[in-house]
């Protein structure tokens, strides 16, 4: 078992982790979304150390993290409407799955061994300058434990993975707190595959046409388990009056609340506050403790929020 190391993001910090990504370690990175567990995609050591880090499953694939779109092309097959929606949203918190390479060089547990691979240029400028140091792939799932909350503070990787990983850059807390959309972009119709930090309003919009719907009970992305996301106490949904002993975590007006995802009832505020206050609500109940969520609208980043939550209070 590694120490882990708190490295600070300036040159000195990510110079180390640049250099421990070469020797094939894992570093967990702050991204825009949420922080990730970023090891050498072509490097089948490293991406089996993060399945064992995380305790995930080896059918669930990862996501490849590139720096600059000219890379994009050496592992996967851009079609023109996937050009379209690259050049719209990249960097930032859209996934695209793309038809996969031959010969892309990346470590087939990557992939899960399917004919496609996952790819994502993050926004944050850590991550960004993390990946041009390193010049290559890298394969980044949530730095948290498979199933549990996911991070969006360096505090939140540590109370997870200390002593599991080499390294976590501390970039303070995530900006949009919810995991990327991901589209599979393998067909002429643009399938959504996993709500997120992006909208599906604003994808369509640039799109000017429908995403197709996720075709109910395939399993299009393996990592869609419904219990995820889990705290260790048990979690109710669209919750206007809780119960005595339930932390109640608001949205808009809500007397009492303990927490509030946003007192003010704004989707951006309340997806950036989404996993704090899972992680606080999980600390506040307990092992036995009960969590109580009040509604959130189904509407843009509402859509993800509400997918969280689901998954959140799915029985295990
Ligand atoms: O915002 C994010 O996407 C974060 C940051 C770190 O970039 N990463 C993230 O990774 O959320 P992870 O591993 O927690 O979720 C990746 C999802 C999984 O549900 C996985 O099944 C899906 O992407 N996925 C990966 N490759 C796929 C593929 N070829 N086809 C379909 N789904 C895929
Ligand atoms: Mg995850």
């Amino acid at each position: 078992m590694p120490d882990t190391r708190l490295l600070s993001a300036d040159a000195p910090g990510l110079k180390r982790a640049a250099a421990l990504l070469r020797a094939g370690r894992l570093v967990a990175m702050p991204t825009e979304t949420v922080y990730g567990l970023a090891g050498d995609a072509t490097n089948d050591r490293a991406v089996a150390g993060i399945f064992s880090a995380k305790g995930r499953p080896r059918f669930n694939p990862l996501i490849v993290h590139l720096a600059d779109p000219g890379q994009v092309a050496a592992f996967a097959h851009l079609s023109p409407v996937a050009q379209r929606l690259a050049a719209a949203f990249w960097p930032g918190p859209l996934t695209l799955v793309l038809p996969l390479r031959p010969q892309a060089g990346l470590s087939p547990l990557v992939t899960a061994e399917l004919p496609s691979v996952a790819i994502r240029l993050p926004a944050h400028p850590v991550a960004r300058a993390l990946l041009a140091a390193f010049d290559g792939p890298v394969a980044a799932p949530s730095a948290n434990p498979s199933g549990r909350i996911s991070p969006v503070t360096a505090a939140h990787v540590l109370a997870g993975l200390d002593g599991r990983i080499d390294a976590v850059i501390d970039g303070g807390p995530c900006a949009v707190g919810l995991e990327s959309t991901i589209v599979d972009a393998t067909r002429d119709t643009p399938r959504l595959l996993r709500a997120g930090g992006l909208s599906v309003e604003e994808i369509e919009a640039a799109l000017g046409a429908p995403l197709a719907e996720r075709a109910e009970g395939a399993i299009t992305a393996p990592g869609q388990l419904a219990s995820h996301y889990a705290p260790r106490g048990r979690v109710r949904l669209d919750v206007a009056h809780p119960e005595p002993g339930e932390v109640w975590v608001g949205y808009g007006p809500c007397p009492g609340a303990a927490l509030s995802l946003s007192p003010g009832g704004d989707l951006t505020e309340a997806a950036a506050r989404l996993f704090h206050a899972l992680h606080e609500a999980d600390a506040m109940a307990g092992e036995s403790g009960r969590i109580a969520f009040a509604p959130v609208p189904e509407t843009g980043l509402g859509r993800a929020i509400n997918d969280r939550l689901r998954r959140a209070a799915a029985p295990r």
